[in-house]
């Protein structure tokens, strides 16, 4: 672990996190399904401005930044990108400008979503929006900005859409040995890390992490679009996994753990949930106080509920849910959704009252 933690070290990082993100049992959740245990990895709770795993990947991509004398940032992502609003809020703890370009997922819902959610919270972080009709050519657009700042005096540093680039991951490659040690601290060996995938930058982050702690935890990415996505994904992956390897000095040959990755529980498209996503999302809430959104974590979520029923996971295992946070979306979506958000179908959970009750 101190060799890993070294080569971390090596790298420049602005520190964003306001310490190590919570791990808890979910008991209440895990009994509801009969098993296996559940466990939560807060990194909702990671401090900046909502928090969310793109904050850690921000610390190594601002430490970067920093480092090549940048003051201005710029990404793009969709109107309602969790990854923008966090660039957003590194740049202001950062003193930088941010230059941020948007499209909408949804023509429908535009007017709703540009006045909500992390829309709204974009604004009011400061950033100046370049908001697109279409995802069409944004790479080209960042270019566009950074050649017209540039003529401005800003010395301009570009973040890939959702963060994902090898310097990126290096947050959770990070993450992964913070998962280690209070797994050792708990004496707890996680079988199953489960979490939201996108742009991939997490889950290549968590497997070589694992990889080089010498550790066997399966890392399951729940993909948030549909299947046709899912070979890019493993593409995507690997190719991020072979960069971080050379970040480490280690030839991309080493045995690489499997890519476990899943579209089924992805709902319709990106941006959009299903019943099984609006389900996970009040069972979560309903018993454990744990709030999710429907773009990102409540499909992580469906993932972890569908697959406890379907006996995927031994009874005895322990599984991670990973949670990426992306709750700002809930605000701008729950509106559109209306009376899915309720009273879970089913749930016959036990209180303190019913306990009480028994002989
Ligand atoms: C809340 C949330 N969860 C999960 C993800 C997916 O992470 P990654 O892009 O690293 O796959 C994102 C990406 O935007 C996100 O905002």
């Amino acid at each position: 672990m101190k060799a890993v933690q070294r080569v971390l070290d090596s790298h420049a990082k602005l520190s964003l996190l306001t310490g190590p993100t919570p791990l808890e049992p979910l008991d209440r959740l895990s009994d509801c399904l009969g098993g296996p245990q559940l466990w939560v990895k807060r990194d909702d709770c990671t401090g900046l401005a909502f928090g969310g795993n793109k904050v850690r990947k921000l610390e190594y991509l601002l430490g970067d930044a920093l480092a090549r004398d940048a003051d201005l940032l710029i990404t793009n992502g969709a109107l309602q990108s969790n990854h923008a609003r966090l660039t957003a809020a590194a740049a202001v703890k950062a003193g930088m400008a941010c230059d941020l370009l948007l499209a909408p997922c949804d023509a429908g819902r535009f007017a709703i979503e540009r006045k909500s959610g992390n829309a709204l919270l974009d604004r009011l972080l400061g950033a100046n929006l370049h908001v697109k009709a279409s995802d069409q050519n944004l790479g080209q657009g960042m270019r566009d900005i950074a050649a017209q700042r540039r003529r401005e005096g800003f010395s301009p540093y570009i973040i890939n859409a959702g963060g994902s680039s090898a310097i990126g991951s290096l947050g959770y490659v990070a993450c992964a040995l913070e998962i280690a040690a209070q797994a050792h601290t708990l004496g707890v060996h996680f079988d199953y890390v489960l979490h939201a995938a996108g742009s991939c930058g997490t889950q290549a982050g968590l497997v070589t992490g694992f990889q080089l702690l010498g550790l066997d935890t399966a890392v399951l990415g729940v993909a948030v679009s549909p299947d046709g996505e899912q070979t890019f994904r493993h593409e995507r992956v690997a190719e991020l996994r072979r960069e971080l390897l050379a970040l480490f000095d280690l030839s991309p040959c080493q045995k690489a753990l499997s890519v476990l990755l899943t579209g089924d529980y992805s709902g319709p498209c990106y941006g959009e949930a299903d019943a099984a996503t609006f389900d996970a999302i009040s069972l979560f809430a309903q018993t454990e106080s744990i709030i999710l959104d429907p773009v990102y974590s409540g499909k992580a979520a469906a993932a972890a509920i569908g697959l406890s029923r379907k006996g995927r996971f031994s009874s005895d295992a322990n599984v991670l849910f990973l949670h990426t946070g992306g709750t700002p979306a809930l605000f701008a979506r729950y509106a559109a959704a209306g009376s899915n958000a309720g009273k879970c179908k089913g749930l016959a959970m036990k209180t303190r009252k019913d306990n009480a009750a028994r002989p």
